[in-house]
């Protein structure tokens, strides 16, 4: 069915450490590259040993620029939930990039259209994104594209599925959010390579639905099997089974 082939890592450690590895060698081709950076609980570990690598070599990350994937709409950019606050506190902060390197969503923008509209704009006079870091939702979403009939193909407001509202990273939130922002399927698909990590027992059961699915909108992620240059790194309990 896939050209998807799962790289299993035997621990998520081992994973974040191949992740880590294949973006500094990326790095290293291309020193401004482009990083799309997912948040959530996944690429954590991978962040954390970017910070390592800097601590060893600080001119490593002197021209990488990042671009956020998504943000929650609504709750407050200073809320320690956003996607904005971790890729603050895990990412933009430890490597020091700051807003002449950075560019994401704002999640109080009061036009989303016009927000959408910036970011792609941002991310054409970039030049497009070198690596995209993704995770998956466990309902097959892929940043904030959503499982549904149809998916705008570009970066959008979306409704956001009651098991996405209830993301560890909102428990904090009073008001969980019922939208979210995010780089649509052709953005995404459009970098010229993906990194997909998947780990835990959590996620057994969408990989194994991702590696077995046809393309289309009810599972986002199915999306990747179009794209030619995809690493899928995964944990051997997220791969258990496949
Ligand atoms: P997680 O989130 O990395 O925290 O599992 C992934 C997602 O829901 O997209």
């Amino acid at each position: 069915m896939t050209d998807l082939q799962p790289v299993v890592c035997d621990t998520a450690e081992a994973m974040s450490r191949q992740a880590a590895d294949l973006i500094v060698s990326l790095l290293r081709e291309d020193p401004s590259l482009l990083l799309c950076a997912a948040t959530g609980s996944t690429p954590t570990r991978t962040y954390e040993l970017l910070l390592e690598r800097y601590r060893a070599e600080p001119g490593l990350f002197d021209r990488m620029r990042v671009l956020k994937l998504d943000e929650w709409y609504e709750l407050e950019m200073e809320h320690p939930g956003t996607c904005e606050a971790y890729l603050q506190r895990h990412l933009l902060g430890p490597l020091g990039i700051g807003a002449e390197r950075y560019a994401g969503f704002d999640s109080r923008a009061p036009d989303s259209d016009a927000e959408c509209a910036r970011i792609r704009t941002w991310l054409a006079d970039q030049g497009g994104i070198g690596l995209c870091i993704l995770g998956i939702g466990r309902n097959g979403h892929l940043g904030l594209n959503e499982p549904g009939e149809s998916l705008p193909p570009h970066a959008h407001l979306a409704e956001l599925r009651e098991e996405t509202r209830r993301h560890p990273m909102l428990v904090d939130a009073s008001e969980r959010p019922r939208h979210g922002l995010t780089l649509g399927m052709a953005e995404i698909l459009q970098s010229r390579r993906i990194l997909l990590l998947v780990s835990g027992a959590g996620k057994r059961e969408i990989l194994a639905r991702l590696l077995a699915s046809p393309v289309t909108t009810a599972l986002p992620a199915s999306f990747l099997h179009l794209h030619p240059a995809v690493t899928l790194l995964c944990d051997r309990e997220a791969a258990r089974g496949n």
